[in-house]
């Protein structure tokens, strides 16, 4: 199979890695890719919202299959793009159409979606300038904090979780003038959902779906979760508190019912979904979904899937996933993220990264790039270094070790990745 993927981060690199273990893989190309990914891949100097550059891409080298890796062009409609192209009757793409990525590209819409649908999840209010007065009075029902989310995409800045009633108020209003731009036009108020956050992750061909796995993300800058919001500092998988009980919940009262909600809607949907949950006490809500996989959670979750990527992924776009193996490995998995000095404000590119002996580590490049004889900083989340282990401290070891094994200047990364989750279990 002859294969392109899109998108140039950590995710990329480990999903690149997976299907590059496939022996149905004939050729793969990583789009425009980094310099981990091109150890393993083409690497064709193609934007990812470049469908026009793509589409011929495709026509030239014959691809068969398509994974697009980033939410951008799937909101943007990639696929209802290549399938007006009589060109490509034949070619699979893994990802949602633009009907579908809709639930990561409006929150309003996944709202909607989960009301209709009976899906749990926090109580909210969309707002528009004109009906500010009924946002107001929205927010002053709510006990602190207060959460206001644009509506849009807005590169993952547009949540903002305020403690007071009069900051709410005051953001609120800078939203709906502009502060996102046209992505905060439409502003959600949510109810505040408090408890432990995870993620969980499934591959649907819109009737039959596989739960990939469920991972813990470490989203802020410092230790203890503290400071600005990341792409992503760490991830575990799977996350030990997320029990039977809870995968069950999940299964039956979110991941199934997103699934027959898109089918009943007439949305015919392919790709992967990324269930943001809260484990409220036991009772799992979602806070939003995304339509595609999570960066760095991919990089513990392919890791864990025993099967082959490809057959998965070629199940998916012919509607035959019920019928294709999923095993998944029993082990622990774990990621730790090397960013640069700076991120996710002002950060340098262009440092030399020196690579040491990282022995079995699992290393996914996100924000590398090669020059010569040399790989450079080129992004700010810059490499995931991880590793497998019986339980998570044995990973957690490892991984650290295979951290310490990378240099760059002003690298930074957090010390306490998974240190949470030892208190749940030893696994
Ligand atoms: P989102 O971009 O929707 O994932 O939101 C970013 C972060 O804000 C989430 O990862 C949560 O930590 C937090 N968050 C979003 N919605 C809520 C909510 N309703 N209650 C509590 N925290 C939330
Ligand atoms: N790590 C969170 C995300 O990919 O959205």
């Amino acid at each position: 199979m002859k294969v392109l993927l899109l998108g140039s981060g950590g995710r990329e690199h480990a999903l690149a890695w997976k299907m590059a273990q496939s022996d149905q893989l004939e050729k793969l190309y990583v789009a425009p890719g980094n310099a981990g990914t091109a150890e393993i891949a083409g690497s064709p100097d193609l934007a990812v919202n470049d469908f026009v550059g793509i589409a011929e891409f495709i026509a030239k080298e014959g691809i068969e299959l398509l994974v697009v890796g980033p939410e951008d062009p799937l909101v943007g409609g990639i696929r209802d793009f290549l399938e007006a192209d009589g060109r490509f009757a034949n070619l699979m793409i893994i990802g949602p159409g633009k009907s579908g990525a809709r639930l990561e590209g409006s929150k309003d819409f996944a709202k909607e979606f989960m009301l209709r649908h009976h899906i749990p999840t926090a109580a909210y209010r969309t707002i528009t300038a004109e009906k500010l007065e009924e946002g107001r009075a929205f927010l002053r029902g709510l006990t602190p904090p207060y959460v206001l989310k644009a509506d849009g995409l807005a590169a993952g800045k547009g949540v903002l979780i305020l403690d007071t009633l009069q900051e709410a108020e005051r953001e609120l209003e800078e939203m709906l003038a502009g502060k996102f731009g046209k992505a905060s036009s439409r502003v959600v108020i949510e109810e505040y959902l408090s408890g432990i956050e995870i993620s969980v992750f499934a591959l649907t061909d819109g009737t039959y779906y596989k739960v990939l796995g469920s991972a813990k993300d470490y989203k802020r800058i410092g230790e203890g979760d503290t400071g600005l919001n990341t792409g992503g500092m760490g991830a575990v998988s799977p996350v030990p508190f997320a029990d039977e009980a809870f995968n069950h919940k999940v299964e039956e009262r979110i991941i199934a019912p997103t699934v027959n909600g898109l089918k009943a809607d007439g949305i015919d949907y392919k790709g992967f979904l990324f269930f943001g949950l809260m484990n409220c006490g036991g009772e799992p809500k979602v806070i939003e979904y995304n339509v595609r996989m999570g960066d760095p959670e991919t990089e513990v979750v392919m890791p864990r899937i025993s099967s082959d990527l490809l057959r998965l992924f070629e199940a998916t776009a012919r509607g035959t996933l019920s019928e294709a193996a999923f095993e998944t490995d029993p082990r622990s998995c774990v990621t730790v993220m090397l960013v640069a000095g700076g991120y996710p404000e002002n950060y340098r590119k262009g440092d030399t990264i020196q690579i040491g002996n990282t022995g079995e580590c699992l290393v996914f490049q996100a924000g590398t790039k090669r020059i010569g004889e040399k790989v450079v900083t080129n992004g700010g989340r810059v490499m995931a270094v991880g590793s497998y282990g019986k339980t998570i401290r044995e990973a957690l070891e490892e991984a650290y070790r295979g951290v310490s094994q990378i240099g760059f200047q002003g690298n930074y990364f957090r010390k306490d990745v998974g240190q949470d989750l030892m208190k749940f279990t030893e696994r």
